[in-house]
């Protein structure tokens, strides 16, 4: 079926959803479900069912942690050099950018985000992640070591580290960015010569389906990558409680993250989790209100604030502070929103009518809890599930909508009054993903940087995030790190070798 708004789509985009039901892949085989079931994925923009996908089970999650376990020992993988995982790295990174417009579209339709901003953040970012990881598939080493054992001291050793990939990978994502978590998992369990058995999220599998076609057509043998589509209970929960699974890697909510932690020491599978947050942007009395007010709404309203590093909390001088919240409210009142096929829009819908009523609800504890709505502070159309761009104000810092996380277009916004009490302030919630300083104040943004309890710190920008730099959160905002050297750790094991000779 294809949706009437689709009429400028590319044509790629047009086949791919003249297919009204999609199977998923396991073992280079393109199949259902074993019970047969199917799963509706709506476009939250008119609420409509665009296709049809597998139910997935633990049937299907065995068959496909089986399949890539054959496919971690075949020589065709096992046995292929690391510049032919570069190779075919670099070819599925061309490819992502050759389809880069299909991928947003197909994204916007499944996800609500206007597909300009798919084009140029999620495909992007995903086209070059594989391109970076690519690189690593010829530089993973290990060291050679001099080694001094006391009760040996006549002996004579060679010692050596070598690092192997893990094995078995299984990949559980979120609805928020679909393309480019499934990127961040995959990309380095390929540079390593991991396989991968991945979950999308159920609200939102499509382009990881468009992606598995890509990953078939750069030349991956049968089984590396396997996609079982379906929810966390059928599908994830399986997946995190197989023993063929050696790593667990999850970006989602914090409290599924906990349980997915929890099951993977079962069975010691390593496990990294990007989890949530509740990022505060940090306004210091130098800065230009006008700057950082635009600063703060892209910090928020980016993603229609679905974002784990999202600027949810604003904390601006209190010298400032009125001219920051009204600038703020200015440019949330500006935004264009509408279907993310439009380009006119800038914020799409929420991804889901549950996630709709979870950010509207939050707006409303935020006002029974003597919140000041300064702007936005309802749903935004009778059909889809768009909710204005918010600003609350006049809360302090124990009121819910300060401690939890929203996940949608809002933010609340409170002075302080000096750099210890903005500090504290900013560490004072479970989380500690990200956060921004927006100051030309060199001194005391150095002295602030080392008190922020958090995996990245911005000065003067938000969400930038580089394929060379480790993202990952302290405290219940993650464990281990994606991006970066570091996430290769999490793909390797170690091998510690001392030969006597
Ligand atoms: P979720 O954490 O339930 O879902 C993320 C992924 O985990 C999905 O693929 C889901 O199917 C899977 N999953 C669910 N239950 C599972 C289980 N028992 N075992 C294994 N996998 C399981 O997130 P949800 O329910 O979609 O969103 C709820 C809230 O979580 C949001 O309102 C938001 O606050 C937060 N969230 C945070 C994200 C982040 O990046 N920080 C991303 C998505 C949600
Ligand atoms: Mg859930």
């Amino acid at each position: 079926m294809i949706p009437n708004e689709t009429v400028s789509v590319t044509p790629c985009t047009r086949e791919f959803l003249s297919t009204h039901h999609h199977r998923m892949l396991i073992d280079g085989r393109w199949v259902d479900g074993s019970s047969g079931e199917t799963l509706a994925v709506l476009n939250p923009a008119t609420e409509t069912v665009l296709a049809t996908v597998p139910a997935g089970s633990a049937a299907d999650v065995d068959a496909a942690v089986q399949a890539a376990r054959r496919a971690f020992v075949s020589p065709a993988w096992a046995k292929m050099k690391p510049d032919q995982r570069q190779r075919l790295l670099l070819r599925l990174a061309d490819l992502v950018e050759a389809h880069a417009r299909t991928l947003a579209e197909i994204e916007s339709l499944d996800n609500g985000k206007p597909a300009a901003v798919a084009e140029a953040v999620d495909v992007a970012l995903a086209a070059s992640y594989f391109r970076y990881m690519a690189g690593w598939a010829t530089k993973i080493e290990g060291s050679t070591l001099d080694v001094s054992i006391p009760f040996a001291p006549q002996a004579e050793f060679v010692g050596y580290t070598r690092r192997e990939p893990v094995g078995v990978v299984g990949a559980i994502v979120a609805w928020n960015f679909p393309l480019l978590l499934a990127a961040w998992k995959i990309a380095p369990a390929l540079a390593t010569g991991c396989t991968v058995v991945l979950k999308p999220a159920e609200q939102t599998p499509l382009s990881a389906l468009y992606l598995a076609r890509l990953i078939q057509e750069a030349g991956f043998p049968d089984g590396v990558v396997n996609v079982v589509t379906g929810d966390g209970p059928s599908v994830g929960a399986p997946l995190t409680r197989h023993p063929g699974v050696n790593k667990l890697t999850f970006t989602g909510s914090t409290d599924i993250g906990k349980l997915i932690g929890k099951a993977a020491m079962d069975n010691m599978t390593r496990v990294t989790l990007e989890l949530g947050g509740k990022s505060p942007v940090i306004v210091l009395e130098d800065c230009d209100p006008g700057v950082a007010a635009a600063g703060a709404a892209q910090a928020i309203y980016f993603n229609q604030g679905q974002v784990c590093c999202a600027g949810s909390r604003l904390y601006a001088h209190r010298k400032i502070f009125d001219r920051v919240v009204a600038d703020l409210a200015d440019h949330a009142n500006a935004l264009t929103i509408g279907h993310g096929l439009d380009p006119a829009n800038q914020l799409g819908p929420l991804v889901s009518q549950e996630q709709m009523e979870r950010v509207c609800g939050y707006i409303d504890i935020g006002r029974q809890q003597g919140g000041e709505i300064v702007a936005g502070g309802k749903r935004a159309a009778d059909i889809g599930y768009f909710v204005q761009p918010t600003v609350i104000a006049g809360v302090d810092q124990k009121a819910r909508v300060v401690q939890e996380e929203i996940f949608g277009p809002v933010v609340v916004a409170m002075p302080y009054d000096d750099l210890d009490q903005v500090a504290a302030w900013a560490n004072d919630t479970p989380y500690g993903l990200g956060a921004s300083i927006w100051s030309n104040d060199l001194a005391r943004v150095h002295r602030l940087i080392p008190k922020i309890h958090a995996g990245t710190v911005w000065v003067n920008c938000h969400n930038m995030l580089d394929p060379a730099l480790p993202f990952g959160g302290y405290k219940q905002s993650g464990f281990g790190r994606e991006m970066g050297r570091a996430a290769l750790d999490g793909f390797l094991e170690q091998k510690s070798v001392l030969i006597a000779v």
